[in-house]
């Protein structure tokens, strides 16, 4: 499909932009024509390189770090993407991270790394970025969950939890926000990136994540290509939807 055109003349942020899915998204957005903001935390060379490539695609792009569990941060970094590339009208929280326990080997410490990562960051960022969509009176929001939101796995409860909360939380910003904002969410199936890897898996999880109708992981531009959906005017009748790229793992 021919998406050239499809953000012109937006400003995109993506959070957690340097590699995997979010570096897909912001690839897919700059080639839609979107100024581009590449989220990272201590990522400088990857996200130099998203950058340079989506500034070439679309002739402005930002590489910002911040991390996005910590409020001044994320205000920081807002305030400085409104400054230089103009004010935010698509959001994509996509930063996250992935942890392997057993539950009861869980410290606060393993709980709250997950759940700020993936659930408290999107209020921090919403809550710098809404008021300004609210006052232009419009915008899209992207949030991305996970299919283990909807199944539950042993072994991923703050993953589990943080996801499921991310839906919940998409379907009441989007009830709170509408009809000028709209709020949705994609919840992927197993995308080869490197949160899919040993480092964050046993084998026995890898194995398990083919075994799905699809028979294989999905590439990070398939979720792309829901997030460019959602984010341009072809989703103007979506509203607090939760979009499943997954491969078959979970149907709605
Ligand atoms: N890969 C999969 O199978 C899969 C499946 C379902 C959902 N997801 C979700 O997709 C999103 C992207 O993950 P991915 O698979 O591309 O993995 P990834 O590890 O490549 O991407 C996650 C990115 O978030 C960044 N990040 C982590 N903590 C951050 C922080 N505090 N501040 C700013 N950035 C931070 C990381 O540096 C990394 O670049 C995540 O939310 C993940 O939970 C992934």
């Amino acid at each position: 499909m021919n998406t050239s055109g499809l953000l012109a003349g937006r400003t995109a942020l993506i959070t957690g932009a340097a590699t995997g899915i979010g570096r897909a998204i912001a690839l897919a957005f700059a080639h839609a024509g979107a100024r581009v903001a590449v989220n990272h935390l201590r990522q400088d060379v990857l996200a130099e390189e998203v950058r340079a490539a989506c500034a070439k695609a679309s002739g402005s792009a930002l590489a910002v770090e911040a991390d996005v569990r910590h409020a001044g941060q994320v205000q920081a970094m807002v305030d400085g993407i409104e400054a230089q590339l103009g004010a935010i009208d698509v959001l994509v929280n996509n930063a996250g991270v992935i942890q392997e326990r057993a539950f009861l080997d869980l410290s606060e410490d393993d709980w709250d790394a997950v759940v700020d990562t993936d659930l408290k960051s999107m209020f921090l960022v919403c809550r710098a970025v809404l008021p300004g969509m609210q006052a232009r009176g419009r915008g899209s929001v992207i949030n991305i969950a996970s299919e283990l939101g909807h199944l539950g796995r042993a072994l991923y409860v703050p993953y589990c939890a943080a996801k499921a909360g991310v839906m919940g939380f998409t379907r009441a910003l989007a009830r709170e926000f509408a009809p000028a904002i709209r709020v949705n969410a994609i919840a992927p199936g197993p995308v080869d990136t490197p949160m899919l890897s040993l480092d964050h898996m046993s084998p026995q999880v890898l194995e398990a994540e083919r075994a799905i109708p699809a028979a294989r992981v999905g590439h990070p531009d398939e979720i792309a290509a829901a997030a460019l959906f959602l984010a341009s005017d072809q989703a103007s009748f979506f509203y607090g939807q939760v979009l499943g790229a997954n491969g078959g793992a979970h149907m709605a």
